[in-house]
């Protein structure tokens, strides 16, 4: 019997319950079975993509939590912390397409693990310039945490004036069945590297304009006075230490007793 479609172009909108195995079944098996492992193939991927994205999510958290207990402890131990905030973000998957891009690198799971190291980032902000080190060096001290790579723009800010301590670490997660080791970016600055980066962030990723020179060595310049005053506050509290005296045992013993009802989160 002739297919009363088979003279015209089926349009999707008229492929409703009743004309659908009609439909179908002018398409070839070979086609058929083509598309089918294509689909197959296709939702594979999506569930891998989503399955690496929680992976990252959860280095994420184990590398937030690393810094909450440093934190937590400093608090306990020495009355202060050294963590003023800390930020997460997961790599948006717009962002992750177009890195490759920029590599020419298809966009394919492995190329992913392979060529993007901040999917995973953990920014952590601190008052004084010391404590950026001092979190860094507690962070990598860990047994199960492994340096990848250590930038320290503080040391040797970038041509803009941007100062920060990045490091790429490798922090195990423990599935089920697996151990697998995860990269997570973590940037480490104080509150007014963070406050400066934020607004350069906008300029930096604009392309140019009429008087962006100019605003670029405002900037730069604003970067010098930031650092400078960093350093200053940080030389004012090491002072202060010093002149405050140095509490007695008693005394410190008391004061742990008073912190035993600190709630800690
Ligand atoms: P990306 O490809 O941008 O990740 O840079 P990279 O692989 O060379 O690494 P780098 O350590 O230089 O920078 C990593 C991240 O630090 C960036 O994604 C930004 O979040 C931040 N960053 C680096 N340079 C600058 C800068 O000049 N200005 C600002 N605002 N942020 C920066
Ligand atoms: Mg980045």
């Amino acid at each position: 019997m002739k297919n009363q479609h088979q003279d015209k172009d089926i349009s999707f909108d008229d492929l409703d319950e009743a004309v659908l195995p009609t439909a179908l079944a002018t398409i070839p098996s070979s086609v058929m079975n083509a598309l089918y492992h294509q689909t197959k193939k296709m939702m594979g991927r999506m569930v891998d993509y989503k399955e690496l994205r929680m992976i990252y999510a959860c280095a994420m958290k184990e590398i937030k939590t690393k810094f909450d207990i440093l934190n937590t402890e400093f608090n306990l131990q020495y009355h202060r912390n050294p963590i003023s905030s800390i930020q997460t973000r997961l790599k948006s998957t717009a962002s992750i397409v177009e890195k490759l891009a920029k590599l020419h690198q298809s966009v394919d799971i492995e190329h992913i693990d392979e060529h993007i190291h901040d999917i995973a980032g953990v920014r952590v902000i601190c008052s004084y310039i010391d404590d950026v080190y001092l979190v860094a060096e507690a962070l990598l001290k860990q047994d199960d945490i492994t340096l990848v790579t250590r930038k320290d723009y503080i040391a040797e800010p970038k041509e803009n004036g941007y100062r920060s301590l990045h490091l790429i670490v490798k922090v195990p997660v423990f599935l089920s069945e697996r151990r697998l080791e995860m990269e997570v970016e973590v940037q480490l600055r104080t509150i007014a590297m963070d406050f400066w980066a934020s607004l350069e962030h906008q300029l930096h990723y604009k392309t140019d304009f009429d008087g962006k020179d100019a605003l670029v060595d405002e900037l730069r310049r604003c970067a010098e006075t930031i650092s400078q005053t960093d350093n200053e506050i940080m030389q004012i509290r090491s002072k202060m230490e010093e002149l405050i005296d140095i509490p007695t045992e008693d005394e410190i013993l008391f004061e742990r007793i008073r912190k035993l009802d600190t709630p800690i989160e």
